[in-house]
Protein backbone atom coordinates (compact mmCIF):
# COMPACT_ATOMS: atom_id res chain seq x y z
CA UNK A 1 0.00 0.00 0.00
CA UNK A 2 3.08 1.94 -0.58
CA UNK A 3 1.25 3.66 -3.75
CA UNK A 4 -0.64 6.26 -2.48
CA UNK A 5 1.75 7.98 -0.48
CA UNK A 6 4.55 8.05 -3.57
CA UNK A 7 1.26 9.45 -6.02
CA UNK A 8 1.27 12.33 -3.02
CA UNK A 9 4.99 13.00 -2.86
CA UNK A 10 4.88 12.58 -6.64
CA UNK A 11 2.19 15.27 -6.42
CA UNK A 12 4.55 17.38 -4.01
CA UNK A 13 7.56 17.25 -5.88
CA UNK A 14 5.66 18.30 -9.38
CA UNK A 15 3.94 21.60 -7.48
CA UNK A 16 7.37 21.96 -6.50
CA UNK A 17 8.91 22.37 -9.93
CA UNK A 18 5.64 24.16 -10.86
CA UNK A 19 6.70 27.09 -8.46
CA UNK A 20 10.04 26.58 -9.07
CA UNK A 21 9.60 27.07 -12.80
CA UNK A 22 6.87 29.91 -13.13
CA UNK A 23 9.03 31.59 -11.03
CA UNK A 24 12.00 31.71 -13.38
CA UNK A 25 9.57 32.42 -15.78
CA UNK A 26 10.39 29.31 -17.89
CA UNK A 27 7.35 27.50 -18.98
CA UNK A 28 8.83 23.84 -20.64
CA UNK A 29 6.53 21.55 -18.32
CA UNK A 30 3.03 21.70 -19.75
CA UNK A 31 0.78 22.83 -16.80
CA UNK A 32 -1.60 19.98 -17.39
CA UNK A 33 1.14 17.39 -16.48
CA UNK A 34 0.94 18.74 -13.01
CA UNK A 35 -2.34 19.75 -12.39
CA UNK A 36 -3.97 16.87 -10.06
CA UNK A 37 -7.34 17.52 -11.91
CA UNK A 38 -8.15 15.17 -14.71
CA UNK A 39 -9.92 17.55 -16.45
CA UNK A 40 -7.30 19.44 -17.73
CA UNK A 41 -4.31 16.33 -18.35
CA UNK A 42 -3.54 16.03 -21.91
CA UNK A 43 -6.04 14.58 -24.27
CA UNK A 44 -5.41 10.36 -23.80
CA UNK A 45 -3.51 10.60 -20.43
CA UNK A 46 -5.45 7.81 -19.00
CA UNK A 47 -3.98 5.54 -21.73
CA UNK A 48 -0.66 5.88 -20.56
CA UNK A 49 -1.78 6.57 -16.86
CA UNK A 50 -3.86 3.89 -15.72
CA UNK A 51 -5.63 3.60 -12.45
CA UNK A 52 -3.94 0.80 -10.93
CA UNK A 53 -5.07 1.16 -6.85
CA UNK A 54 -8.55 -0.63 -6.02
CA UNK A 55 -9.29 2.74 -3.67
CA UNK A 56 -9.66 4.36 -6.70
CA UNK A 57 -11.43 1.82 -8.83
CA UNK A 58 -14.26 1.96 -6.04
CA UNK A 59 -14.62 5.59 -7.47
CA UNK A 60 -15.65 4.47 -10.92
CA UNK A 61 -19.46 5.02 -11.66
CA UNK A 62 -20.83 1.70 -11.20
CA UNK A 63 -17.88 -0.62 -10.14
CA UNK A 64 -18.28 -2.84 -7.48
CA UNK A 65 -16.27 -5.75 -6.73
CA UNK A 66 -19.12 -7.73 -4.75
CA UNK A 67 -20.62 -10.32 -5.59
CA UNK A 68 -23.64 -12.39 -4.94
CA UNK A 69 -24.09 -16.15 -6.36
CA UNK A 70 -26.09 -18.84 -5.50
CA UNK A 71 -23.23 -20.72 -3.29
CA UNK A 72 -21.20 -17.62 -2.26
CA UNK A 73 -21.02 -13.90 -1.66
CA UNK A 74 -18.09 -11.24 -1.62
CA UNK A 75 -19.14 -8.28 0.31
CA UNK A 76 -16.88 -5.50 -0.13
CA UNK A 77 -16.76 -1.98 2.26
CA UNK A 78 -18.57 -0.39 -1.01
CA UNK A 79 -21.28 -2.12 -0.61
CA UNK A 80 -22.16 -1.92 2.80
CA UNK A 81 -25.52 -0.16 3.82
CA UNK A 82 -26.02 0.87 7.23
CA UNK A 83 -28.98 1.56 9.28
CA UNK A 84 -29.95 2.24 12.95
CA UNK A 85 -30.01 -1.59 14.41
CA UNK A 86 -33.25 -2.68 16.04
CA UNK A 87 -32.97 -2.43 20.19
CA UNK A 88 -29.68 -0.98 20.29
CA UNK A 89 -29.02 3.16 20.87
CA UNK A 90 -26.93 5.16 19.00
CA UNK A 91 -25.76 2.24 16.89
CA UNK A 92 -25.67 2.01 13.08
CA UNK A 93 -25.24 -1.77 11.63
CA UNK A 94 -24.85 -3.75 8.67
CA UNK A 95 -25.82 -7.42 8.22
CA UNK A 96 -23.67 -8.60 5.85
CA UNK A 97 -24.75 -12.22 5.64
CA UNK A 98 -28.66 -13.38 7.10
CA UNK A 99 -30.68 -16.42 6.24
CA UNK A 100 -32.35 -14.61 3.21
CA UNK A 101 -29.28 -15.86 1.35
CA UNK A 102 -29.11 -19.18 2.53
CA UNK A 103 -27.23 -19.00 5.52
CA UNK A 104 -28.20 -20.05 9.29
CA UNK A 105 -26.96 -17.14 10.98
CA UNK A 106 -26.41 -13.47 11.09
CA UNK A 107 -23.53 -11.61 10.26
CA UNK A 108 -23.47 -7.81 11.28
CA UNK A 109 -20.96 -5.35 11.78
CA UNK A 110 -22.49 -2.90 14.72
CA UNK A 111 -20.72 0.92 15.07
CA UNK A 112 -21.67 1.92 18.13
CA UNK A 113 -21.12 5.71 18.77
CA UNK A 114 -20.92 7.72 22.32
CA UNK A 115 -22.88 7.04 24.70
CA UNK A 116 -24.05 3.82 22.70
CA UNK A 117 -25.98 0.88 23.94
CA UNK A 118 -26.83 -3.18 22.42
CA UNK A 119 -30.07 -4.49 22.50
CA UNK A 120 -30.88 -8.52 23.19
CA UNK A 121 -30.63 -10.90 20.29
CA UNK A 122 -34.11 -12.88 20.00
CA UNK A 123 -34.91 -15.61 22.43
CA UNK A 124 -32.43 -18.92 21.51
CA UNK A 125 -30.43 -16.68 19.89
CA UNK A 126 -26.63 -16.98 20.71
CA UNK A 127 -24.39 -14.20 19.93
CA UNK A 128 -20.49 -13.86 19.64
CA UNK A 129 -18.67 -10.59 19.37
CA UNK A 130 -15.50 -9.85 18.12
CA UNK A 131 -13.81 -5.41 18.60
CA UNK A 132 -12.40 -4.54 15.14
CA UNK A 133 -11.94 -0.91 16.60
CA UNK A 134 -12.44 1.19 19.76
CA UNK A 135 -13.46 -0.61 23.07
CA UNK A 136 -17.12 -1.56 24.91
CA UNK A 137 -18.05 -2.44 28.35
CA UNK A 138 -19.61 -5.89 28.21
CA UNK A 139 -21.63 -6.50 31.62
CA UNK A 140 -23.86 -9.41 32.34
CA UNK A 141 -26.91 -9.49 35.35
CA UNK A 142 -24.21 -10.17 38.20
CA UNK A 143 -23.15 -6.67 37.69
CA UNK A 144 -19.64 -7.58 36.59
CA UNK A 145 -18.22 -5.81 34.02
CA UNK A 146 -15.72 -6.37 31.15
CA UNK A 147 -13.78 -4.04 29.17
CA UNK A 148 -13.14 -5.42 25.67
CA UNK A 149 -10.97 -3.92 23.25
CA UNK A 150 -9.67 -4.64 20.03
CA UNK A 151 -9.04 -8.33 19.18
CA UNK A 152 -11.29 -9.12 22.43
CA UNK A 153 -14.38 -11.06 22.10
CA UNK A 154 -17.49 -12.47 23.82
CA UNK A 155 -19.47 -15.11 23.79
CA UNK A 156 -23.24 -15.27 24.80
CA UNK A 157 -25.30 -18.16 25.24
CA UNK A 158 -29.08 -17.79 24.24
CA UNK A 159 -31.16 -16.21 26.50
CA UNK A 160 -28.43 -14.65 28.63
CA UNK A 161 -29.01 -11.59 29.87
CA UNK A 162 -25.92 -8.84 28.90
CA UNK A 163 -25.46 -5.11 27.99
CA UNK A 164 -22.51 -3.59 25.90
CA UNK A 165 -22.24 -0.17 26.39
CA UNK A 166 -19.92 2.51 24.33
CA UNK A 167 -18.66 5.55 25.93
CA UNK A 168 -16.44 7.04 22.56
CA UNK A 169 -16.55 4.87 19.33
CA UNK A 170 -16.67 1.01 19.03
CA UNK A 171 -17.22 -1.56 15.61
CA UNK A 172 -18.03 -4.81 16.48
CA UNK A 173 -18.19 -7.90 14.13
CA UNK A 174 -21.48 -9.82 15.19
CA UNK A 175 -22.71 -13.31 14.76
CA UNK A 176 -25.33 -14.43 16.13
CA UNK A 177 -27.58 -17.98 15.23
CA UNK A 178 -30.96 -19.59 16.89
CA UNK A 179 -28.70 -22.06 19.29
CA UNK A 180 -29.35 -25.94 18.36
CA UNK A 181 -29.38 -27.02 21.84
CA UNK A 182 -28.20 -30.71 22.66
CA UNK A 183 -30.06 -32.42 25.83
CA UNK A 184 -28.14 -32.34 29.27
CA UNK A 185 -25.42 -29.64 27.45
CA UNK A 186 -25.27 -25.62 28.17
CA UNK A 187 -22.73 -23.27 26.61
CA UNK A 188 -21.53 -20.46 29.35
CA UNK A 189 -20.50 -16.77 28.73
CA UNK A 190 -16.76 -16.15 27.63
CA UNK A 191 -14.45 -13.37 27.30
CA UNK A 192 -11.41 -13.48 26.03
CA UNK A 193 -8.80 -12.31 23.25
CA UNK A 194 -6.87 -13.44 20.19
CA UNK A 195 -3.37 -13.33 21.12
CA UNK A 196 -4.43 -15.45 24.60
CA UNK A 197 -5.51 -18.44 22.39
CA UNK A 198 -2.78 -21.45 21.67
CA UNK A 199 -1.68 -21.91 18.58
CA UNK A 200 -3.40 -25.47 16.89
CA UNK A 201 -1.49 -27.79 14.88
CA UNK A 202 -2.65 -28.01 11.30
CA UNK A 203 -1.42 -31.21 9.44
CA UNK A 204 -0.24 -30.54 6.02
CA UNK A 205 -1.00 -26.91 6.20
CA UNK A 206 1.36 -24.14 6.87
CA UNK A 207 -1.12 -21.09 8.36
CA UNK A 208 -1.69 -20.38 11.54
CA UNK A 209 -4.77 -21.07 13.54
CA UNK A 210 -6.67 -20.13 16.97
CA UNK A 211 -10.13 -21.11 17.57
CA UNK A 212 -12.08 -18.54 19.50
CA UNK A 213 -14.21 -20.75 21.38
CA UNK A 214 -14.35 -23.87 22.68
CA UNK A 215 -14.27 -27.40 20.47
CA UNK A 216 -16.93 -29.28 22.46
CA UNK A 217 -20.17 -30.02 22.12
CA UNK A 218 -22.23 -27.78 23.78
CA UNK A 219 -21.01 -24.91 20.76
CA UNK A 220 -22.86 -25.75 17.67
CA UNK A 221 -20.10 -23.04 16.19
CA UNK A 222 -16.60 -21.73 16.22
CA UNK A 223 -14.67 -18.84 15.44
CA UNK A 224 -11.61 -19.56 13.60
CA UNK A 225 -8.43 -16.70 13.21
CA UNK A 226 -6.48 -17.98 10.16
CA UNK A 227 -2.78 -16.36 9.78
CA UNK A 228 -0.99 -16.57 6.44
CA UNK A 229 2.15 -15.23 5.72
CA UNK A 230 2.57 -13.59 2.19
CA UNK A 231 2.91 -16.25 -0.45
CA UNK A 232 0.98 -18.96 2.05
CA UNK A 233 -2.03 -20.86 0.87
CA UNK A 234 -4.29 -22.94 1.89
CA UNK A 235 -3.20 -26.83 0.96
CA UNK A 236 -6.65 -28.62 0.95
CA UNK A 237 -8.86 -27.32 -1.94
CA UNK A 238 -11.99 -27.79 0.73
CA UNK A 239 -15.67 -29.06 -0.05
CA UNK A 240 -17.68 -29.57 2.96
CA UNK A 241 -21.17 -29.22 4.74
CA UNK A 242 -20.52 -26.78 6.78
CA UNK A 243 -20.86 -23.08 6.18
CA UNK A 244 -19.29 -19.83 6.14
CA UNK A 245 -18.84 -16.23 7.43
CA UNK A 246 -15.55 -14.50 6.89
CA UNK A 247 -14.24 -11.17 7.60
CA UNK A 248 -10.54 -10.37 6.34
CA UNK A 249 -9.26 -8.79 9.31
CA UNK A 250 -5.66 -7.93 7.45
CA UNK A 251 -3.81 -8.30 4.34
CA UNK A 252 -4.80 -9.54 0.43
CA UNK A 253 -4.25 -12.29 -1.65
CA UNK A 254 -7.06 -14.41 -4.28
CA UNK A 255 -10.12 -16.62 -2.49
CA UNK A 256 -10.65 -19.26 -4.57
CA UNK A 257 -14.87 -19.77 -4.33
CA UNK A 258 -16.50 -22.50 -6.99
CA UNK A 259 -15.23 -21.46 -10.24
CA UNK A 260 -14.56 -17.86 -9.38
CA UNK A 261 -10.92 -16.17 -8.59
CA UNK A 262 -11.55 -13.02 -5.98
CA UNK A 263 -8.92 -10.64 -5.61
CA UNK A 264 -9.42 -9.75 -1.72
CA UNK A 265 -8.18 -6.84 0.60
CA UNK A 266 -8.77 -6.72 4.77
CA UNK A 267 -12.31 -5.50 5.37
CA UNK A 268 -13.89 -7.91 2.98
CA UNK A 269 -16.72 -9.98 3.90
CA UNK A 270 -17.58 -13.71 2.73
CA UNK A 271 -20.27 -15.92 2.54
CA UNK A 272 -19.48 -19.38 1.95
CA UNK A 273 -22.74 -21.76 1.24
CA UNK A 274 -22.21 -25.53 2.28
CA UNK A 275 -20.27 -27.58 -0.30
CA UNK A 276 -18.58 -24.75 -2.49
CA UNK A 277 -14.93 -25.68 -3.32
CA UNK A 278 -13.22 -22.90 -1.73
CA UNK A 279 -9.45 -21.99 -1.84
CA UNK A 280 -6.95 -19.24 -0.51
CA UNK A 281 -3.70 -17.54 -1.38
CA UNK A 282 -2.34 -14.30 0.62
CA UNK A 283 -0.51 -12.48 -1.78
CA UNK A 284 0.98 -8.58 -0.85
CA UNK A 285 3.51 -7.37 1.29
CA UNK A 286 1.90 -8.21 4.62
CA UNK A 287 0.33 -11.27 7.18
CA UNK A 288 -3.18 -11.45 6.30
CA UNK A 289 -5.40 -12.49 9.30
CA UNK A 290 -8.81 -13.67 8.27
CA UNK A 291 -11.40 -14.67 10.87
CA UNK A 292 -14.15 -17.38 10.08
CA UNK A 293 -17.70 -18.84 11.20
CA UNK A 294 -18.25 -22.32 10.95
CA UNK A 295 -20.90 -24.40 12.45
CA UNK A 296 -19.85 -27.65 14.29
CA UNK A 297 -20.70 -30.41 16.68
CA UNK A 298 -24.49 -30.99 14.82
CA UNK A 299 -25.65 -34.26 12.77
CA UNK A 300 -26.58 -32.22 9.51
CA UNK A 301 -29.69 -34.67 9.71
C1 LIG B 1 -21.04 -12.63 34.75
O1 LIG B 1 -19.66 -12.52 34.39
C2 LIG B 1 -18.77 -13.04 35.34
C3 LIG B 1 -17.37 -12.73 34.89
O2 LIG B 1 -17.16 -13.13 33.56
C4 LIG B 1 -19.01 -14.53 35.53
O3 LIG B 1 -18.13 -15.05 36.52
C5 LIG B 1 -20.46 -14.74 35.95
O4 LIG B 1 -20.72 -16.12 36.01
C6 LIG B 1 -21.40 -14.10 34.95
N1 LIG B 1 -22.77 -14.20 35.40
C7 LIG B 1 -23.62 -15.06 34.86
C8 LIG B 1 -25.01 -15.02 35.37
O5 LIG B 1 -23.28 -15.84 33.98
Amino acid sequence: MHTPSHFLLLLTIFSLIKVAVSEEGICSMPPSIINSDSDSKPLYWKVTNPTLSPSHLQDLPGFTRSVYKRDHALITPESQVFSPLPEWTETLGAYLIAPAIGSNFVMYLAKMQGNSKSGLPPSDVERFIFVVQGAVTLANVSGISHELIVDSYAYLPPNFQHSLKCDASATLVVFERRYASLEKYVTEQIVSSTNKQPLLETPGEIFELRKLLPTSLPYDFNIHIMDFQPGEFLNVKEVHYNEHGLLLLEGQGIYRLGDSWYPVEAGDVIWMAPFVPQWYAALGKTRTRYLLYKDVNRDPL
